[in-house]
């Protein structure tokens, strides 16, 4: 798709462009929609009979240039039997529908109707954000394109449906999710050499002008706290570490907020224990915990939405050089406890601790998120289906499997408990930050659990479901953006209810 991609919803009236419409299955169409088709009837029951297409949900049959209809080109998207479709279904029927517009397309029609009826204006809105973010790719560094890639400076999608005026209102929180997931791909898709901790930073900041408060500390300021833990990870790199804090008070005044802590390793190499060459690539992505964080933040903002809610993330390059920590480094916390280092690829725990310490004792939160990619052995568990979800509250839990149900982005809760937290006891000090083969994304998060105290807190172990994404009808990019929709959702269900 296009540099730049926008979203209208118009009255059912005369397509223009490409034109996208519904069946479901025996190829059942909705009234509107089987009477825009009504010139190329016939045609359509041939191809649909050549290519044995019946409706299937998600699948789909394309006739270039029909006789009859005033397009370039006729798109028929398989809803399945016709049954009630949940937002997140509708969400993917978009992603297929934009998938099925060709990239040099400037202009499509999207008829916002299945053979059940027409679209209610939060559906049609679905529509919009599973096409956004199908359209979604990477592709700034790339100087070279072939003919068949060449595409227009600007498209507009209009979405045809029965009421614009609703679809349009719905449109303002869906664009809202969209941008904020698009704003995490970005981030997690940019190579490091660009996205160092202090460019990272200046990004962070730019949500400023949705009204979002920015703090920026820099490592004086993470010295005077006692930073010792995050601090260390970052005294190898030639980039200072930084630290930002996000705030957003659509909330009523004085009530505590919600905490999203992100891990933001923007390069981890694994330090001194360095990581072999094979796919260490993909470690610019170790920063997708806190692009999420942003992300989330920046669909928080742009919906206005009536919370509060505190962002907070922790920007460090992993880097072995002559200033790198060493392992059998001790290292001092914030909260005072101290932390022998085995391993310098356990980085982000280290990271995580300061930044849980801090954000319990300096805002009070209502409860707190980690999100990390912090654990290869959550993506052995896991695959890349599901987050690790680690928990000490288990309405928390609750709220996030409901969240993740309705977002698609689902996690799977993993125990904690006296008997691994064991695991992490040290020899030189209060703990050390690898615990050794077994259970390796538990120890990490019984470690984490050592700086929360008593605030409900869940973490969410993100190493398989933000990296290196499996192609999907919403994500053709090697980042997902995964958590933005969870984190929206989860904040929105616990104020807005
Ligand atoms: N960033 C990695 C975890 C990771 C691995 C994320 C693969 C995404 C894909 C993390 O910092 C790390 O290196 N963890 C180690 C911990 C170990 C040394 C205790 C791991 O998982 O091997
Ligand atoms: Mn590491
Ligand atoms: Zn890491």
């Amino acid at each position: 798709m296009p540099e730049s991609l926008s979203f209208g919803f118009i009255p059912f009236a005369r397509p223009k462009g490409v034109l996208v419409a519904f069946c479901a299955e025996n190829l059942k169409f909705g009234t509107a929609t089987r009477k825009a088709l009504s010139p190329v009837d016939d045609l359509l029951r041939r191809v649909a009979a050549a290519d044995r297409f019946t409706g299937k949900n998600g699948s789909a049959i394309e006739i270039v240039a029909p006789s009859g209809l005033d397009v370039p080109r006729l798109v028929v998207v398989g809803t399945g039997k016709g049954g009630e479709l949940k937002p997140q279904d509708i969400v993917k029927l978009g992603g297929v529908a934009m998938g099925k517009i060709p990239a040099a397309a400037a202009e499509a029609t999207i008829l916002a109707e299945f053979a059940s009826g027409a679209l209610k204006g939060d559906q049609a809105a679905a529509l919009a954000l599973g096409a956004q973010l199908r359209a979604y790719a990477f592709d700034r560094y790339k100087t070279k394109r072939k003919d068949d890639e060449k595409r227009p400076d600007k498209a507009t999608v209009k979405i045809a449906c029965a009421n614009p005026a609703a679809a349009e209102k719905a449109w303002v929180r869906g664009k809202a999710i969209a941008d904020g997931v698009v704003l995490a791909r970005d981030l997690i898709n940019e190579p490091a050499n660009v996205l160092d901790p202090a460019e990272f930073a200046r990004r962070a900041s730019g949500l400023a002008k949705l009204g979002v408060g920015i703090e920026v500390l820099d490592v004086a300021a993470m010295r005077k706290l006692g930073m010792g833990a995050l601090l260390a990870v970052g005294q190898g790199s030639a980039h200072d570490s930084k630290l930002v804090v996000m705030r957003w008070n659509g909330g009523k005044r004085g009530v505590a907020p919600v905490a999203l802590i992100g891990k933001g390793v923007c390069f981890d190499t694994g330090g001194i224990s360095i990581k072999p060459a094979a796919g260490m690539e993909d470690m610019k992505g170790d920063m997708a915990g806190a692009a999420s964080v942003v992300g989330a933040m920046q669909a928080i903002a742009a919906r206005k939405a009536k919370v509060n809610v505190v962002g907070v993330i922790g920007l460090v390059e992993n880097m072995p050089d002559g200033n790198a920590q060493r392992p059998g480094d001790i290292v001092k916390t914030m909260s005072g406890q101290t932390i022998e280092i085995i391993n310098t690829d356990a980085e982000g725990r280290l990271v995580l601790a300061d930044m849980l310490y801090y954000v319990n004792k300096k805002f009070k939160p209502k409860f707190m998120v980690t999100l990390a990619t912090l654990t290869g052995a959550i993506i052995v568990a896991l695959g890349q289906e599901y987050a690790g979800l680690f928990t000490n509250d288990d309405k928390l839990a609750e709220r996030l499997a409901k969240a993740g149900e309705a977002t698609g982005e689902r996690v799977w809760r993993m125990p904690l408990g006296p008997e691994y937290d064991k695991l992490i006891d040290s020899k030189f000090a209060d703990m050390k930050n690898a615990g050794g083969r077994f259970a390796g994304s538990i120890t990490a998060a019984q470690l984490l659990q050592r700086f929360v105290d008593k605030t409900p807190w869940a973490h969410l172990d993100i190493a398989g479901t933000a990296l290196g994404s499996p192609q999907t009808d919403i994500n053709k990019s090697w980042s997902s953006g995964w958590g933005v929709q969870l984190l929206d959702r989860l904040v929105a269900d616990y104020y807005e209810r």
